[in-house]
């Protein structure tokens, strides 16, 4: 039986809802990422921290000052309020400086970060979570789609991670502490040519697996810049499409490739 989904949200805990939802979202910088302590409450662990820099320069006749404004995410301990640059340094605070609190801990094991479309989140997961729907669910990457219920089948849940595309839905969210991720709507923000091909070639019907197909074609374009019709069937092998739309991506991913050689975009 396919792994369970969507539970009914009116059975939702208290604390349940507030680790789901006390977990967050940015920019360069994360916004404030929650734990619970032991009896309930609420405790950040992050806070963004603005650095201004004003330079003056002087020349004969004329002063300049430029103003140069940086934030920062600080990872904060639960416990002593101590701040650290990364989580993994709170982490290692935490593990040697309070060990007997056995329930923060676990609250803090949960937590992960990730790098996604260049934005940073922090986020709580739970052992069992997939990233297929934590990026969906949490952070609202709604491209990753779920074509055959998780079972690994259909390749619409893809993502690349780290260069890689992987399945989303065989992933544990747990695992991907410090990746770096891509989806169709960073390719789409950042102009990439394979959505303009797409489009072109008639990629698309429903267009239910056609983020899939993307991020499949776009890991496959940085590692092979000039794909073989072959290496193209090989590569996408691995997406379904229940519209049938096979024979489209082959000259989407060979135009998008050479707009890519051509330094274009
Ligand atoms: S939903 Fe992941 S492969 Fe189908
Ligand atoms: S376009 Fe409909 S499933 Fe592929």
């Amino acid at each position: 039986m396919p792994h369970e989904r969507n539970k009914d949200p009116k059975n939702i805990s208290r604390r349940q809802f507030l680790r789901d939802a006390g977990i967050v979202v940015g920019g360069t910088a994360v916004g404030s990422a929650f734990i619970l302590t032991a009896c309930g409450e609420e405790k950040e662990i992050t806070k963004t921290v603005t650095k201004t820099d004003t330079v003056t320069t002087t020349a004969p006749g004329t002063t300049v000052t430029q103003t140069a404004t940086e934030t920062a995410t600080k990872y904060v301990c639960p416990v002593c309020n101590e701040e650290f640059d990364s989580l993994d340094e709170l982490k290692n605070h935490f593990e040697s400086e309070h060990p007997d609190d056995k329930e923060i801990k676990d609250e803090l094991d949960r937590v992960v970060t990730y790098t996604v479309n260049g934005h940073q989140y922090v986020l709580q997961v739970d052992p069992q979570e997939t990233l297929h729907d934590v990026l969906r669910e949490k952070c609202g990457y709604l491209s990753l789609k779920d074509m055959c219920t998780g079972w690994g089948a259909c390749g619409s849940c893809t993502v690349i991670v780290e260069g890689k595309p992987i399945l989303g839905c065989m992933a544990l969210a747990r695992e991907f502490d410090g990746a770096n991720m891509e989806t169709s709507e960073g390719l789409a923000q950042k102009k990439h040519p394979l959505i303009d091909t797409y489009v072109k070639h008639y990629t698309m019907q429903c267009g239910y697996c056609t983020p899939g197909f993307i991020v499949t074609s776009k890991a496959l374009l940085d590692m092979n810049p000039n794909p073989t019709v072959e290496d193209i069937r090989d590569k996408l092998a691995g997406n379904l499409c229940r519209c049938g739309t096979y024979p489209q991506h082959i000259p989407a991913v060979q135009e998008a490739a050479e707009i890519l050689q051509q330094g274009g975009e």
